[in-house]
Order: structure tokens, then sequence, then C-alpha cells
């Protein structure tokens, strides 16, 4: 008789590994990030991105109707804006290419979940997530009002949840004042709450056109060695009122997505980043690895280590293969 484990056991077939399989990725976990472009007509390719475009609003739409029908829950918004300033003046215009999204997805769409990116970087002229002081620094509590600002436009335009992105402190609990004083009690807040400085961003950063023109985002984005400060900042989000606690990336910060799951009841959020998209299609596309077990191998591992919803640009690809397994 042996007298060791026989794991292989419940290997043996693939109806038994589907038995007993501990985690699932579905469709409802999935939120897709998309970037939106003033005008019409246009679905521009992302270089840095295989696969991925920016729209604009009539055929994003058209997009989402796709997504949508492929049960995809959510997208997730950025915009681009025509022009930019020192304030970041069009991430809270009435008629942004996000507002206009969010009027034009809820109008057709109406049980697609639309969220939205609350930040400056894409609007300002120097790129950076807030406004500058005059020695060049972000200053964290002149920023809590133009954030404040952003997201109630964007609830105004239709937005069903606000996840703001910028990393200064404090900015949960002011969004969340004036989202209510607005009378957007119900508008949730999904926070990028442990959000580190990351060369994964890379790609994103040709997507928007969001990238810095001097410094760099370390003096507010976290320190990636860090593993105990980022409870303080989902603790913070959390007490100032977050509805979802994300962490971002994913991949390289699997520990603070196990720690946050632990730690909190809320729901939690993994960003998948463009760096993590870009470098899988990148060796997708010289046939260094197969695109579906790899992404899918990907996502459970954020799934299995706590996280409950996931933002990926892999979203279209694995609702369509959920679809047909
Ligand atoms: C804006 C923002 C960024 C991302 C999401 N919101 C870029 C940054 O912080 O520089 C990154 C998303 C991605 O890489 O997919 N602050």
């Amino acid at each position: 008789m042996s007298d060791f484990f026989r794991g292989r056991r419940l290997r043996r077939s693939a109806t038994i590994r589907r038995m007993v399989r501990e985690t699932q990725v579905t469709v409802d976990d999935l939120i897709y990030p998309m970037f939106v472009l003033p005008g019409s007509g246009v679905q521009e390719p992302i270089g840095s991105m295989p696969g991925q475009y920016r729209w604009t609003v009539d055929l994003m739409v058209e997009e989402c109707r796709r997504l949508a029908d492929i049960g995809i829950p959510a997208v997730l918004l950025f915009g681009i804006p025509e022009e930019k300033d020192a304030r970041g003046s069009e991430a809270s215009a009435a008629r942004g290419a996000v507002q206009h999204a969010c009027a034009a997805l809820k109008q057709s769409l109406p049980e697609l979940c639309v969220i939205t990116d609350v930040c400056l970087c894409e609007y300002t002229s120097h790129g950076h997530c807030g406004i500058l002081s005059p020695d060049g620094e972000v200053c964290n509590d002149l920023t809590l009002h133009r954030l404040a600002e952003v997201a109630v436009s964007h609830a105004r335009a239709g937005a069903d949840i606000i996840a703001p992105s910028d990393m200064m402190d404090g900015r949960i609990g002011a969004i969340r004042d004036a989202l209510d004083e607005a009378d957007f009690l119900n508008t949730p807040i999904m926070s990028y709450a442990a959000k580190y400085a990351s060369a994964f961003y890379g790609p994103f950063r040709e997507a928007a056109d969001s990238a810095p023109q001097f410094g760099d985002r370390r003096g507010y984005q976290m320190d990636p060695p860090n593993r105990r400060e980022a409870l303080r900042e989902l603790a913070a989000d959390y007490d100032e009122g977050a509805d979802i606690l994300m962490v971002k990336p994913a991949l390289a910060y699997l520990d603070i997505i196990a720690d946050a799951r632990a730690a909190f009841d809320a729901p939690i959020a993994a960003y998948n980043v463009s760096g993590e998209y870009s470098m899988l299609m990148a060796a997708v596309e010289r046939g260094w690895l197969d695109l579906e077990r790899s992404v899918m191998e990907v996502l459970v591992a954020i799934k299995r280590t706590g996280a409950d919803l996931i933002l990926t640009y892999h979203a279209p690809d694995v609702a369509t293969w959920l679809a047909r397994r």
C-alpha cells in the first residue's frame, strides 16, 4: 500500500478537474478599459497596445453594444482632451469626451455599467495628476477641489461609478462630500487605493498621451517595495467612503491583493495594467506564448489571490472564450 498523497486522482479527467476547481474567472468579474476621443468616425489603433484603440463616442457605443452582447458588465473610460492646460480644465467640461460618452452610453445601453477614471494627467499640459505649485510640486490640497469637480461632472453626465486614480491624500473624502452635496448619494466610488509608481503604465501613457513632461509620479504614487504601507492607503480610502478598493498593477502586486482581501470586507478590484497586457501580447505576436492559455492563467491568478473584479484589456477576448466553453 502506498502511504503518500495521490493528488493525481483528481486530475485524471477534464470533468473531474472542472468539478474540483477552486477558482473561476467569470464574465461578471471583467471591467474593460477604453479610451475616448473627441469628434466622430474615428477608431485609432494604439501602437503600444496591439488590439486596443482610441474611439470617438459614436464608434465606442457600437463597440460597447458588442461587448454588452457577449456579457461584459462594465467599461472604464479614459478621456483624451482637445486641449490641455495647467489645471486640466477639460477634465470637468460638461461637453468633454468622457462626459459625452457617459451620456451616449447610458442612453443606448442603460444596463452597461459605466465607470469613469477621475484624474488630471491626461488633461494637464505638464502631464502630472494634480495642480502644480510655483516650484513644480504637485499640490495635494489644491488638487482635491479639482478632482471633486471632475467627479461631479462625470456623475452629472450619467457615470455609474467614479474611479479616482490620482493618489492625492484625502481625495476619497473630498469626492464623496462633493458627490453627496450634488445629490449623487448613490454613486459608488471605486478607489485606486494602493496604486504603485510602476514601469508597467508605460504603454498606457502613450495611449492616453499622459506622460509627465518633467519628473515622475514617485512623489504621489506608492513605492514598489512597500507592503505594509498599502494597508494604510487602503484603510484611508475605506474610511473616507470608498465602496470598492483597487490594487494596481496586479501581477507584480499579488501579495497586496491578498492583504487587501484579508483586511477589508469591501469588494477588491485589481488592475491588469497596460504593460502587463503589452508584454504578453508581444510574446504572443512572436509565437512564444499561447494567447488564451496565458491570459486565462494570469486572470485566474489575480482572482485566486483575492480580487473580485479585474480591470483588463483582455476582457473582450476573455468574454468570447468563456461564452464558448
Ligand atoms: C491616470 C492613470 C494611469 C493608469 C490608469 N489611470 C496612468 C498613470 O498613473 O500614470 C494606468 C493604466 C494602465 O497602465 O493600464 N493616473
